[in-house]
């Protein structure tokens, strides 16, 4: 299957861009594999013709509005995430009339139409920098009620959470963290900022998963905890193979995440399809929210 995806990757001049959140042999065929700010840059300057994208549908949304020349396909099209589709375009609107002089701050975790009524998308990577660069007091931050906490631990502006929360890092619990600290007392605690507030308390660094591979190489402790999805560790391991890396919980999968198999990318790279694309006026308006992130990060 991998040496039939290489031939017909070059053949069609396609591109694979994976998430850290991949399963380890799907980031192995990766020509990139990054976070999301990372990989939609990487959508935006490549000339490939195809990109094939394995992570889930807001990531090839993104990639489809940044680049709509290029045909865009998620291998599997039921690979979704749930706290993406816990924003809605008409409770958003709603919200922006209870708040006029808000700014609305959406993380990229979100639909191409919330994109579309937003006036600046971030990455849990730039959110902070992002929110505090607006000539704005007020933000409403959609969709994540975690993230927007962790923002507001940094700005002086108000932020307003909505009620959205990634399930796969929501679910992991103070209690089950203090338990992993006791079984390794020595291990540096990284996690990702859509864990719950009183996780991030505790922690000794709070990253992206593009963060993560940045700073690795700067830890010196032996072991390292990590309270993010699964599939970050194989790209650690990669890069710190002498560091046990210990998964802060087994419940760290998102299964959305997992739905993309080789072959599933065999399919797709054959058949060309499923595409991902979005209709052109909200295109153009989403493109505006994500190139205002882009100029700012
Ligand atoms: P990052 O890779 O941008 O840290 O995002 C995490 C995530 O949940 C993506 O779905
Ligand atoms: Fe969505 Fe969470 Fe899965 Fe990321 S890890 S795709 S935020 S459900």
């Amino acid at each position: 299957m991998i040496k039939e995806i290489e031939k017909l990757k070059k053949q069609k001049n396609a591109i694979i861009l994976a998430h850290n959140y991949q399963n380890p042999e799907i980031q192995d065929i990766a020509d990139y594999t990054g976070d999301s700010l990372e990989l939609s840059k990487i959508a935006a300057h490549n000339d490939a013709e195809i990109i094939i994208f394995c992570g889930v549908h807001f990531m090839a949304e993104s990639a489809y509005i940044l680049s709509p020349q290029k045909k865009v396909i998620l291998p599997d099209i039921q690979a979704g995430c749930p706290m993406a589709d816990m924003a809605e375009v008409e409770d958003v609107i709603e919200m922006k009339k209870n708040y006029p002089h808000a700014a609305i701050v959406t993380y990229i975790n979100s639909s191409a139409s919330v994109k579309a009524v937003s006036d600046i998308c971030v990455t849990s990577a730039n959110a902070v920098r992002i929110v505090n660069k607006l000539e704005t007091d007020t933000v409403i931050f959609i969709p994540d009620k975690n993230l927007a906490h962790y923002v507001q631990r940094f700005t002086q502006k108000k932020i307003i959470p909505w009620k959205g929360f990634c399930p796969t890092h929501d679910r992991f619990t103070k209690e089950e963290l203090i338990a992993i600290k006791q079984k390794y007392p020595d291990a540096c605690v990284i996690v990702h900022p859509e864990c719950r507030p009183e996780v991030v308390d505790m922690a000794d660094m709070v990253l992206s998963t593009g963060q993560m591979v940045k700073n690795i190489p700067m830890i010196t402790n032996k072991q390292i905890i990590i309270g993010t999805e699964a599939g970050i560790v194989h790209k650690l391991k990669k890069i710190a193979p002498e560091k046990e890396f210990i998964l802060a919980s087994k419940d760290f999968i998102c299964p959305n995440m997992k739905k993309i198999t080789l072959e599933k990318v065999l399919i797709a790279l054959s058949d060309e399809q499923p595409i991902v694309t979005v209709q052109e006026g909200t295109r153009i308006k989403a493109l505006h929210a994500l190139q205002k992130m882009l100029e700012l990060s």
